[in-house]
């Protein structure tokens, strides 16, 4: 997950991504991430490592 306001605004300020033996994952599996952090995991903010490209 990345944290940035003004990117993923529409999601919280929070980006999603999912990769699977290092290919990304499609758009529906991004799609499921938010609702459920949305309902249960808000105000937490605990991310702190770098991507590592
Ligand atoms: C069914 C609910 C649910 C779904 C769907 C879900 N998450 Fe989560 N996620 C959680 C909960 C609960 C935690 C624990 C957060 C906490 O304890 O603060 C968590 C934690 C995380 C964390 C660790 C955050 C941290 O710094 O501690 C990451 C990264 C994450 N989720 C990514 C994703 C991604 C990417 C997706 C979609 C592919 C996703 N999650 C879908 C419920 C969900």
């Amino acid at each position: 997950m990345v944290k940035d306001s003004a990117r993923y605004a529409s999601t919280g300020g929070w980006g999603y991504g999912r990769f699977i033996d290092g290919t990304p994952a499609d758009e529906a599996q991004h799609r499921t991430c938010d609702g459920c952090h949305q309902a249960r995991v808000k105000d937490h903010d605990r991310v702190f490592t770098r991507y590592a490209p």
